[in-house]
């Protein structure tokens, strides 16, 4: 024991993953059908937080950057999230349009990894998704300049009033500064834990204009 407190519950955690296991017949040809196939027994299983991804970017020096985000849509165009547009992650978007999700749906023992470009949304897509948003998280889109420092937490919640103050009967509009990404994906990683650290682990990559699939060593 140290000041860190017990580590053997770091050091000596170990799960079994006594799951099914994956063979390639039991994949979808597509990726985007793959996904949601898992993400539905991802619901069903009551995961917490399903639609949450870890969105990993570069800044302009090249140093990694990671944070989860909640993704709004998934089709065959790719997975949509939301955010402020002058955060620090959108700034990298900006700068370097590449990006990789992470979904870690860990009580199914189940992992997907996503890499590709990403493109800002259109302003009508953003117009719609904002609009559906209860009204309390639009004026706090107002109000949060996200990434910024703030000199303590009044200073949020004065900006939080007064933009209340500001809509107070009428619709909140959507800020210029806020609005949604698209990771569209060029590569996937279905992994599938299984007992002794044998897992199963599919990737999908575009080939002469279709998705192959190869397992890869755990
Ligand atoms: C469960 C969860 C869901 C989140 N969803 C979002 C989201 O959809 N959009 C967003 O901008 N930030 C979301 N966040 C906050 C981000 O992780 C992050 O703190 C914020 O976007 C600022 O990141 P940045 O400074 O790298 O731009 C979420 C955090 C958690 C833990």
């Amino acid at each position: 024991m140290d000041s860190y407190g017990d580590r053997s519950l770091i050091r000596d955690r170990r799960i079994q993953y006594e799951t099914a296991g994956l063979e390639l017949p039991d994949l979808d040809r597509d990726p985007m059908q793959q996904w949601h196939a898992w993400h539905a027994e991802a619901f069903d299983a009551s995961v917490a937080e399903p639609n949450s991804m870890v969105l990993s970017t570069v800044d302009l020096r090249g140093m990694p950057d990671a944070r989860v985000v909640l993704i709004r849509d998934a089709d065959q165009f790719g997975f949509t999230f939301f955010t402020n547009y002058e955060s620090s992650k959108s700034h990298q978007l900006s700068a370097r349009p590449v990006a990789a999700a992470t979904f870690a749906w860990l009580d199914l023992h189940r992992q997907v990894r996503v890499r590709g470009s990403v493109e800002r949304v259109s302003d009508s897509e953003s117009d719609e998704y904002f609009a559906s948003r209860p009204q309390a998280s639009q004026i706090g889109a107002w109000a949060s300049p996200q990434s910024e420092v703030l000199r303590d937490r009044h200073e949020l919640m004065r900006s939080f009033v007064e933009h209340e103050k500001r809509f107070a009967g009428h619709p909140v509009p959507r800020p210029a500064h806020w609005g949604g990404w698209r990771l569209v994906p060029e590569e996937w990683e279905f992994w599938q834990g299984r007992p002794s650290r044998l897992h199963d682990r599919f990737r999908y990559r575009p080939v002469d204009g279709r998705w192959q699939i190869d397992r890869l060593s755990p």
